[in-house]
């Protein structure tokens, strides 16, 4: 199918101007499970290679976030021993799950006949889909990938399969700040026409 230039220059703008949005700028009151639904059928029109369609989703909203909060804490307790400990840390991860109305569990259920790069490289494709699709819609959102959000006993109260590796979370909530600005450095200095210096 040809796009006309008109449709070209949406997508190009619905890419620049999507952002990441922290945690701190989302407003916790809930938002419309449809525009979560509708987030999560744009992730599945991913690219796969054999069509594997590794993303595997799993939605904690309103109450079902408790369990992830005490699931991050607990994993915290397991990465932090001893001096490392900190209650005020403990209580921050604890709680951060209640300032974001939707949290996104992302697990990639991979296809061992292929290389698990290009199955990480499809699920990406997926999370960047839904990220735009929700920022398009004036959601904010953010993938967070640190060691809590990736943890295994996470993954287990997530109620993934045990072969499905968790990937992180997105979570997902109306911006409460003005949207962000963007930045890149020019794609000038990382693409190179073959034949020219
Ligand atoms: C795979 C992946 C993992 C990420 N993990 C984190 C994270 O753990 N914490 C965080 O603050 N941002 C995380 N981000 C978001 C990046 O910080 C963000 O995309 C980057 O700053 C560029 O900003 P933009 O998304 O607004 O263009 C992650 C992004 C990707 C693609």
């Amino acid at each position: 199918m040809r796009r006309s230039e008109k449709e070209s220059d949406v997508l190009f703008e619905a890419i620049r101007t999507r952002r990441s949005i922290s945690l701190h700028r989302l407003d916790p009151e809930p938002i419309d499970r449809a525009l979560v639904e509708r987030m999560l059928e744009a992730a599945n029109w991913a690219p796969t290679h054999k069509r594997t369609e590794p993303w595997r989703f799993v939605v904690f909203d309103g109450e079902h976030r408790q369990a992830l909060s005490a699931a991050f804490g607990e994993a915290y307790r397991q990465i932090a021993t001893g001096d490392d400990f900190s209650e005020a840390r403990f209580q921050v991860l604890r709680d951060k799950v209640w300032q974001a109305p939707v949290w996104i569990a992302l697990g990639m259920a991979r296809d061992p006949s292929l290389p698990e790069w290009e199955e990480i490289v499809a699920f990406g494709c997926a999370v960047h889909n839904a990220q735009l699709m929700a920022c398009s819609m004036g959601l904010g959102c953010k993938w967070t990938s640190g060691g809590t959000s990736i943890h295994p006993h996470v993954a287990e109260v997530t109620g993934f399969a045990p072969d499905i590796r968790l990937l992180g979370f997105l979570y997902v909530g109306r911006p409460t700040c003005s949207w962000p600005e963007g930045q890149r450095r020019p794609p000038g200095a990382k693409v190179r026409w073959a034949g020219n210096p």
